[in-house]
């Protein structure tokens, strides 16, 4: 299938009107996102530094008079319908539909009385790629759904509304970080969150001003086994930490770190911990250097976590190694794939003027290798889910 051209805003709202022949009673986005680093500590209670992408996922819809909830899916092409009894109990809605009705499920779930509607997505956020199209796609319908049934659910209560969509409705283990990114990020700002108690600070994170650029690039590498791999992460560490005897690795600290490695037996577990620790500390560790304006310093905290999630974590696959190897020898300040892992996306913090010259390194190595080619796509922080008109 071709990629389709134009706004995407402009073509939910018009595959809402070819769809239903109405005009949609309102427009509502929420973007992709990437996270600048902090990667597999939201399940064990650690800490994440999202921000928003520009990409995003638009939700045209209105209401319906009966309880019935009627998508269309630019992407795929089709139209579903599904109604209260396809929400009584997860699971029964598959496939993209799940995401939708995950949502419905899971604000009846919470007591809300959720209004029939009908709706139509267009998105570009890629899929797939560990850019969070999912969370995306379910922020986007809550916030329509909440809109047009006059819902009350402040923004902070929505990221674990919409986890739960994905967690209990869809199956997917996920921790709370692509919710939180998508509904709280901030235009020119990445999301410092806790996963713990939920508690963010917008660090400004202008690369621009500094001269800088992120560049995402998409490895296009197939997702090899993520879902099983991802699970077998979290249940690791759910183990060591109960061995360990604390609630969650996030709470054994870097001075802490060679004390509970020693206590451990298995050497799989010691590099799993060794990367949540150490990971933890490296988000911290980055959020000081924005705050203290030294942007480019953060480079070799992003190096480090790859080097830690290719090691210790085991989470990369050959075509991510080589795109941060060929990024990093063509003068990016730092590279790290971004997201669960197993294919995905790497972020590279490039100086803008060198943009191309790693472009074309990762490009090359890719061609050299037979891989399928990247593309690269400079991104700045941009707003979360928002109602557009
Ligand atoms: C996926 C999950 C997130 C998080 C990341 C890894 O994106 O959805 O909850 O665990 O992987 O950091």
């Amino acid at each position: 299938m071709t990629a389709p051209t134009g706004d995407v805003v402009e073509r939910a709202a018009a595959g809402f009107t070819d769809q239903y022949d109405a005009r949609p009673t309102g427009l509502w986005a929420a973007p992709g996102r990437v996270n600048l680093i902090g990667e597999h500590t939201d399940y064990n209670d650690g800490f994440v530094l999202p921000f928003a992408l520009p990409m995003r996922t638009v939700v045209a819809a209105d209401r319906r008079d009966d309880e019935h909830w009627t998508v269309w899916s630019e992407l795929s092409g089709e139209t579903i319908t599904f109604a209260t009894d396809d929400v009584a109990e997860p699971g029964r809605v598959t496939g993209w539909g799940a995401y939708v009705a995950g949502v419905v499920w899971a604000l009846r779930d919470a007591g809300h009385a959720v209004p029939g509607a009908r709706l139509a997505i267009a998105s570009d956020v890629p899929l797939g790629a560990g850019l969070s199209s999912s969370a995306a796609l379910e922020s986007a319908v809550l916030a329509a759904l909440l809109d047009l049934g006059g819902l009350e659910l402040p923004a902070e209560g929505q990221p674990r509304l919409a986890q739960r969509a994905e967690n209990v409705y869809v199956g997917a283990p996920t921790g709370i970080m692509d919710q939180s990114a998508v509904i709280r990020c901030r235009a020119g700002h990445a999301l410092f969150l806790d996963c713990r108690d939920e508690s963010v600070e917008h660090i400004p994170f202008d690369p621009d001003a500094a001269g800088l650029t992120v560049l995402v690039i998409d490895s296009h590498a197939p997702h090899r086994h993520a879902d099983g791999e991802y699970a077998a992460r979290r249940r690791s560490c759910e183990a060591a930490a109960k061995a360990l005897g604390v609630p969650a690795l996030r709470d054994v600290t870097v001075d802490e770190l060679d004390a509970a490695l020693a206590r451990l037996d298995d050497a799989e577990t010691r590099r799993r911990v060794r990367h949540v620790v150490t990971e933890d500390q490296r988000v911290l560790d980055t959020v000081a250097l924005l705050r203290a304006d030294r942007v480019r310093d953060i480079g070799p905290l992003l190096t480090a976590s790859h080097v830690s999630m290719r090691d210790d974590f085991e989470i990369t696959v050959p075509e991510i190694d080589t795109a941060v190897e060929a990024a990093l020898s063509a003068g990016a300040l730092g590279a790290r794939m971004t997201g669960g892992g197993f294919g995905g996306c790497v972020l590279a913090l490039v100086e803008t003027d060198g943009v191309e010259a790693v472009a074309d390194a990762v490009r090359t190595a890719y061609a050299d290798r037979n891989y399928t080619a990247p593309t690269a796509t400079p991104v700045l922080p941009s707003p979360g889910a928002t109602r557009l008109r």
